[in-house]
């Protein structure tokens, strides 16, 4: 049996049936959690990652709700909760993009990113943190109260010509993690941020599925390839378990590099 640093505890992953949230909710399964795999439009998508978490030995379950609406939210914690008691884990993975020239950019492609991206991790986050809060210390099974872990972008930092909802939303998500961490930090729940860079999933199919685009986004990236799930999958693992336990209001950047600076490796 492989190392299962969180074995015994409960996690939810929004977004999970598929990209990063399937990657994640399978490496938090693998280390021994129990994973609610959210989804909103794919069940079958869903219940495949689920049925894959059951046959690794631990329990999964599907719930669907639109992260951006605080009553689906509500709904799928209370069924959570009914389900297994706690929630110790909450990783805020669910993320999309509506790109266009910022002159062409309509009032409901800024409201949809900034609705899922942002304020479905205020929802998902306000939930959970009440829930680790009832549920109290459990020091056999973890140093800290609970974890919420907030899948954020290289894009928190680097400006993105084109995506201005979508940047301006990890952007916020910077400052909503550290503000939630400092708040936190006394009832011992832990917040952090991963940064993906260019990973290899649906969200950014055209960077990578011709060769011509694949070795133009790899220019970006000084490690030389495109991230897998996986990648960020133990990065999540990490951040939840006690291995991690001083690590608190940080952003992780999981992105072969990618925010530094590639194009000054030549001079400048
Ligand atoms: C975006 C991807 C992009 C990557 C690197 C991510 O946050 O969702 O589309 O490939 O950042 O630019």
């Amino acid at each position: 049996m492989s190392y299962q640093p969180l074995k015994g505890q409960t996690a939810l992953v929004t977004g999970a049936s598929s990209g990063i949230g399937a990657g994640v909710a399978l490496a938090l399964a693998a280390a021994g959690a129990d994973v609610v795999v959210n989804y909103i439009a794919n069940p079958k998508a869903a219940e495949d990652i689920v049925a894959k978490i059951v046959a690794g030995g631990t329990r999964g379950l599907a719930l669907q709700a639109d992260i951006g609406d605080e009553a689906q939210v509500e709904a799928m914690f209370d069924k959570m909760i009914a389900a297994w008691g706690r929630c110790d884990i909450l990783v805020n993975n669910a993320g999309l993009q509506q790109d266009a020239a910022f002159t062409d950019m309509t009032l409901a492609q800024w409201n949809r990113v900034i609705n899922t991206n942002l304020t479905g991790m205020f929802l998902c986050s306000r939930r959970a943190v009440k829930e680790m809060l009832r549920v109290g210390p459990r020091p056999d099974v973890s140093a800290a109260t609970g974890k919420v872990i907030c899948m954020s972008s290289v894009h928190e930092i680097i400006p993105w010509a084109g995506h201005v909802n979508y940047a301006a939303s990890k952007g916020g998500v910077k400052l909503f993690m550290q503000s939630l961490s400092q708040e936190l930090a006394p009832q011992k729940i832990r917040v952090n941020s991963i940064g993906p860079g260019a990973i290899q999933t649906p969200i950014n199919r055209p960077a990578w599925e011709t060769p011509e685009a694949l070795e133009k986004l790899l220019e970006l990236i000084p490690y030389g390839r495109i991230g897998q799930p996986a990648d960020i999958g133990k990065a999540a693992v990490w951040l939840a378990s006690d291995d991690s336990d001083y690590v608190n209001g940080q952003t992780i950047f999981v992105c072969g590099g990618m925010t530094l600076y590639p194009e000054f490796a030549d001079g400048g």
